[in-house]
């Protein structure tokens, strides 16, 4: 904690963008652990998660200080970029085995792409997975508790987000080409969640009705339809 909280020190807090990263990682670190806890991993892997959620957006600091933007498509990958900061700057520091520093290097690296490659060991795959459902339920938090920016426009669903929301697929940002398509990229992070333990905080937390009533345009309505099923199927209630 002392190292991360030195690195983001050669950052500007008063920066709103900063601070919201700042923030929205402290509250992803403790999401880890939750799950990790939930899974019932061991005191070693648990402590492993927490670091995989502290670390993984480091690559935002950089991103907000070099472009002022979190446009990953029009500045930098920062999933990549925490990657290298992670592994050049900050896991010597930390009391790591080489492995552990892979794992938490790669959960960085894959937190934010479109899918988890295959190639991975089920090991790596699992604390990516659980970086991954952290972070979506943080930003699910955000929109719906802070309120964080909903936008909302005129649009109809683009036809290749249309088409992966369909396939019950996380929708792929270079897709997104106006508000509704965000928020139905937001609403399909649901079928990206790896773990019951993380759709079980999403039913407790009512993320989905909340999403529903910021939402409260009849073109979303199907879209929420297939998502109440989707839950239900997987809960088997
Ligand atoms: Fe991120």
């Amino acid at each position: 904690m002392e190292i991360f909280e030195k690195y983001v020190s050669n950052f500007d807090m008063n920066d709103e963008m900063v601070e919201r990263k700042y923030k929205h990682t402290l509250r992803v670190a403790n999401l880890t652990k939750f799950i990790a806890k939930n899974l019932k991993l061991d005191e070693k892997e648990i402590s492993i998660a927490y670091l995989c959620g502290l670390y993984h957006d480091i690559g935002r600091f950089m991103q907000i200080k070099k472009y002022h933007s979190f446009d990953d498509l029009r500045t930098i990958d920062h999933g990549d970029l925490g990657y290298k900061i992670f592994l050049n700057q900050i896991a010597d520091k930390e009391d790591l085995s080489s492995r552990e520093e892979s794992i938490i290097a790669k959960s960085i690296m894959y937190h934010n792409k479109v899918k988890v490659p295959s190639k991975l060991t089920d090991n790596q795959k699992k604390f990516i997975w659980i970086t991954r459902d952290a972070d979506k339920i943080d930003i699910l938090y955000q929109k719906t508790s802070l309120k964080n920016g909903v936008p909302l426009d005129d649009c109809e669903v683009s036809d290749k987000v249309r088409e992966q929301f369909l396939n019950y697929e996380s929708v792929d940002y270079k897709y997104v080409q106006n508000n509704t398509d965000k928020n139905i990229l937001l609403l399909a992070f649901i079928f990206d969640l790896k773990y019951d333990e993380s759709l079980k905080i999403i039913k407790d937390n009512k993320f989905v009705e909340k999403m529903r009533e910021i939402l409260a345009d009849a073109k979303y309505d199907e879209y929420f339809k297939i998502l109440d099923s989707y839950i239900k199927e997987r809960f088997k209630c």
